[in-house]
């Protein structure tokens, strides 16, 4: 722990030093504001003790920049004998205790340690704070792995909806990461400390949803043998996420709709009306649009729902993420069974790099944690792909990407010619348009006889 003493007096600037120096502590010195100031801006120092008046820079002064610049260290201020009233000035600018002259050594060293274990503290839960601050960043992004463009403008929009209380509806294809997003719209809230409460409506019977969301009193139904708070009741200054929203009937509508627009509702059977602030996202792979003109959901609502719309694009169409999701995912089931592969071979990657994800990044993940456990090398392999995902790429395709060497993309449209004919050379050869001396030659140069 080093501090600062400045005094324009000598014999009391090293006087002090030495006395705090035997009690165990760093100390500097400064003969006057400006020169103590020089010292805090290039020195760590932990605490500052200064005298009012000096010349060049006063006590005063150095307070008011370290207190701005410097708010976490403390200052203890000594004043002369009858200027108690500048010491009080200086506590309201934010000094930490005064020690009038003489000096009391005890009464000094008491303040010492005093400031210093309180400096200690805050740095210790500044420390702390800025620790679960970057987990819970890190979290929220870590969950939500993509680094393509379509997916950073996604974040972008959900931080930027994030601390409104307009509603969002979150749509997307099955497997998408709907869930996902609709956590991190929470969890980038000012809501976040508040109750995040998730209903999956279509997990639900129709008869038990509207006493889920919406509680009921004692009594309203059979089986109704106590008082029940509802999500919406227990959502109350946080966020409730309505998920697969397109499920529910047209009475429970009507009272989402209500919540929406009057912030109010009953229990089931209950008379009295109970207001609650909360924030709903809601989430559908349905198509809402259709849904109304078929007189299943209605208009109004929607409406309220989707003030803000985050559609979750299909991995299809952001297949630059497939690797670092595979790689998230192969990590994430290593660890879950005692396993170390530590890749794909290049085929498998290939393959799942084509293969079109119609059950989105959930497909993937059942994909990554199947192969893992059927995998007995060290890489998961083809054989190791579950059948549907191997069956659905058609090796009709050769994908061939930017950066390769022609000598490369030659081999790639041979060996994908080699295996659409099913490893007849003649046929092969006959549809590169080469003869089949030519074909056999360059199948010995690229080493493609096994595959
Ligand atoms: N971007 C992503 N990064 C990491 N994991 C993801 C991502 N998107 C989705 N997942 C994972 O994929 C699985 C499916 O995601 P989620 O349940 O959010 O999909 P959904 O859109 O709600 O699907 P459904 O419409 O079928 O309910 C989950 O295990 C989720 O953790
Ligand atoms: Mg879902």
């Amino acid at each position: 722990m080093q501090i600062l003493i400045v005094d324009d007096e000598k014999n009391i600037r090293t006087g002090l030093s030495k006395a705090l120096s035997l009690e165990g502590y760093q100390t500097v010195i400064a003969a006057d504001g400006q020169e103590g100031w020089e010292v805090v801006n290039n020195t760590e120092i932990d605490l500052i003790i200064s005298d009012l008046k000096m010349p060049k820079m006063s006590g005063e002064e150095l307070l008011k920049k370290v207190t701005s610049a410097y708010p976490t260290v403390p200052v203890i201020i000594l004043t002369g004998h009858g200027t108690v009233e500048s010491a009080v000035q200086a506590m309201q600018n934010g000094a930490f205790d005064f020690v009038t002259k003489p000096i009391n050594l005890d009464r000094l060293t008491l303040l010492v340690k005093r400031a210093l274990s309180s400096r200690e503290l805050h740095q210790k839960h500044e420390a702390l704070k800025r620790e679960v601050d970057q987990l819970r960043k890190q979290n929220d992004y870590g969950a939500i792995i993509g680094k393509s463009v379509k997916m950073r403008k996604m974040m972008e929009a959900i931080k930027q909806v994030a601390d409104t209380k307009a509603s969002v509806l979150i749509t997307g294809e099955s497997g998408v990461g709907k869930e996902l997003v609709a956590d991190a719209v929470h969890a980038f809230s000012s809501r976040s400390d508040g109750p995040y409460v998730k209903v999956h409506c279509a997990a639900l019977s129709e008869s038990l949803l509207e006493s889920e969301l919406f509680g009921h009193e004692k009594g309203s139904f059979t089986g109704a043998v106590s008082q029940k708070k509802g999500r919406f009741e227990l959502s109350d200054h946080g966020t409730i996420f309505l998920d697969e929203i397109g499920e529910i009937n047209a009475q429970v509508q009507i009272k989402i709709l209500r919540v929406l627009q009057e912030k109010n509702f009953e229990r089931v059977g209950g008379e009295q009306t109970i207001s609650i602030d909360t924030r709903i996202i809601s989430a559908t792979n349905r198509d809402l649009k259709s849904e109304i003109e078929s007189g299943n959901f209605r208009e109004d609502l929607f409406y309220r729902l989707n003030v803000v719309n985050i559609e979750v694009p299909p991995l299809r169409e952001r297949k630059e993420d497939i690797p670092l999701l595979m790689n998230a995912f192969l990590e994430e089931f290593n660890e879950e069974n005692g396993k170390e592969v530590h890749g794909f071979s290049p085929k498998a990657q290939s393959i799942m790099y084509r293969y079109t994800w119609p059950g989105n990044i959930r497909e993937l993940r059942n994909c990554i944690e199947s192969s893992l456990v059927m995998c007995k090398g060290d890489m998961i392999d083809i054989v190791d792909l579950p059948v549907h995902v191997r069956n659905g790429v058609t090796d009709d395709q050769v994908s061939i990407q930017l950066g390769l060497s022609l000598g490369e993309a030659e081999k790639e449209i041979i060996k994908a010619t080699l295996a659409f004919c099913k490893g007849n050379k003649s046929k092969t050869a006959e549809v590169l348009g080469i003869g089949r001396k030519t074909l056999h030659r360059k199948i010995q140069e690229y080493q493609l006889d096994e595959s």
